[in-house]
């Protein structure tokens, strides 16, 4: 375990350890801890200052370690108002950084297929019609320039990064990748700010790239702890510990079929299905409809239970494909011609209360747990499957290896490609990940060449963002 020398990043309390952690901000900032040297990650950090100083010609004056995500329940519906249950996972984003005198913002990347990057700190914007890397780096940027308090110009940056999330894979590297560029910029600029502050501010900036994103990656991001899972609530935004029944683990295994959320309508198009529905059901119960977006809004306003939600889609909203005309359209969906309001919110209602199922389940750790979560897994599947058409037939094959092996599986994240998450008693994960090489992995073009350890692993719960100095 890293040492801790402070949770708050105001810089010349790092020398004052106890009265730093002692201090109610420190405690809701992300930590400031003592920079590893070993392991893996102490590798990987010694490989970027190299990197970074063989780059700018002088030494990072800080690092920052943002992790990706592994969501176990709860999918599109952060963006309806609902809550949802992810872990950090061990693999993240790390940025070396230095302040510079030039204005300049100039990135660097190890992995050679993300090209250099460099702009004016102060003036750039974000080019949503080319789907680069430095764009998620960007937005984290404008987050801090446009609400994180800093005064007059931002001091230029010269920054190296390193990533071993696997990109178009569902485990959030995107975001990861805002999570790190905020709070880098804030470190440097010297903005102590909460952790719930840093995760809304970067759920609103990574629209940026044009993404309707919810809030769910860039809150676990912040607020994630070792050894439990999250229940993420928002509005306003809270994260309780829940910790996982014994006995079982998480592995995750990637389809390997790539999703970009952002370079197709696909996510956009769901999040205006959802703000359809809610309409036409808010309209339907007499309410001011223009004013209602969410579905999780109109769930309070009328004052129902989830199951009574159900019922209502039921009987509100018709199982036909609803036309252009009948839609308010937005950027990036203006192309799509039909929407299926009925199947999306049946999806989304019933998705929100397997999220309370699983986090009761959780709570009261009783007899036959792990078997009553593997099965909220894999009714949450079969709805992402079937109503809200956002699964891939490769993240529908390793479910089906799964059957009767682990306890329950899904996809994981946006869906349309990326990685599948079960749930395995432990003595069954090496007889499971097995399986899944040779049934999956041995017969798969994809696979060819690529460390198996990489693409099919297990997961525990991590820790969340910080600084390294
Ligand atoms: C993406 C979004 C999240 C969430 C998931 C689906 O990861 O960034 O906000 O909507 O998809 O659950």
């Amino acid at each position: 375990m890293p040492e801790v020398l402070t949770g708050n990043f105001g810089h010349s309390e790092t020398s004052n350890m106890k009265e730093a952690v002692s201090a109610k901000m420190s405690i809701e900032s992300p930590a400031v801890l003592k920079l590893p040297v070993e392991g893996e990650r102490g590798r990987r950090l010694a490989a970027l200052k190299d990197k970074f100083t063989a780059e700018y010609s002088h030494s990072p004056q800080f690092y920052v370690r943002a992790p990706g995500r592994v969501n176990l329940i709860g999918e599109h519906i952060d963006y309806c108002g609902y809550a949802v249950f992810p872990i950090a996972v061990e693999q993240d984003i790390l940025m070396a950084v230095a302040a510079n005198t030039s204005g300049k913002l100039n990135l660097c990347n190890m992995d050679l297929c993300y090209p250099p990057f460099s702009c004016d700190i102060s003036s750039f914007q974000v080019d949503r019609s080319k789907a680069a890397w430095h764009n998620y780096v960007l937005c984290g940027i404008l987050g801090i320039r446009e609400e994180g308090g800093v005064t007059g110009a931002l001091t230029g940056l010269d920054v190296a990064v390193s990533g071993n999330i696997p990109p178009s894979s569902g485990l959030s590297s995107s975001s990861a990748l805002v999570c790190a560029a905020a709070l880098a910029t804030a470190y440097a600029h010297k903005r102590t700010l909460a952790k719930d502050t840093l995760a809304e501010l970067c759920a609103r900036c990574e629209r940026h790239v044009g993404t309707q994103g919810g809030g769910m990656d860039q809150a676990i991001a912040f607020l994630a702890n070792v050894d439990t899972a999250k229940l993420i609530e928002f509005n306003p935004l809270r994260a309780t510990s829940v910790p996982l029944p014994p006995g079982a683990t998480f592995v995750v295994a990637n389809s390997l079929a790539p999703i970009n959320k952002a370079a197709t309508s696909h996510f956009n198009c769901r999040v205006m299905e959802c703000r359809l529905a809610t309409k036409i059901m808010a309209k339907r119960a007499g309410l001011p409809w223009e004013k209602y977006q969410r579905l999780g809004e109109l769930q309070v306003a009328l004052g129902k239970t989830l199951p009574e939600m159900v019922e209502m889609v039921g009987e509100v909203l018709e199982k036909r494909l609803y036309s252009k005309q009948e839609s308010v359209l937005s950027e990036n969906t203006r192309d799509i011609q039909e929407f299926n309001l009925y199947d999306r919110a049946l999806h989304v209602y019933s998705e929100a209360n397997r999220v309370w199922e699983f986090h009761d389940v959780c709570k009261k750790d009783g007899p036959g747990a792990l078997e009553r979560l593997g099965s909220l897994m894999l009714a949450s599947h079969r709805s992402t499957q079937h109503l809200y058409q956002c699964s891939h037939p490769k993240l529908d094959t390793l479910v089906e290896l799964s059957q009767g092996i682990a306890l329950g599986a899904r996809l994981t994240g946006a869906g349309w490609g990326g990685c599948m998450v079960a749930l395995v008693e432990e003595e069954k994960v090496e007889e499971y990940k097995k399986k899944l090489e040779q049934d999956f992995y041995s017969q798969e073009p994809a696979a060819k060449g690529r460390d198996i350890k990489t693409v099919l692993f297990s997961t525990q719960p991590g820790p969340a963002a910080c600084v390294y100095i």
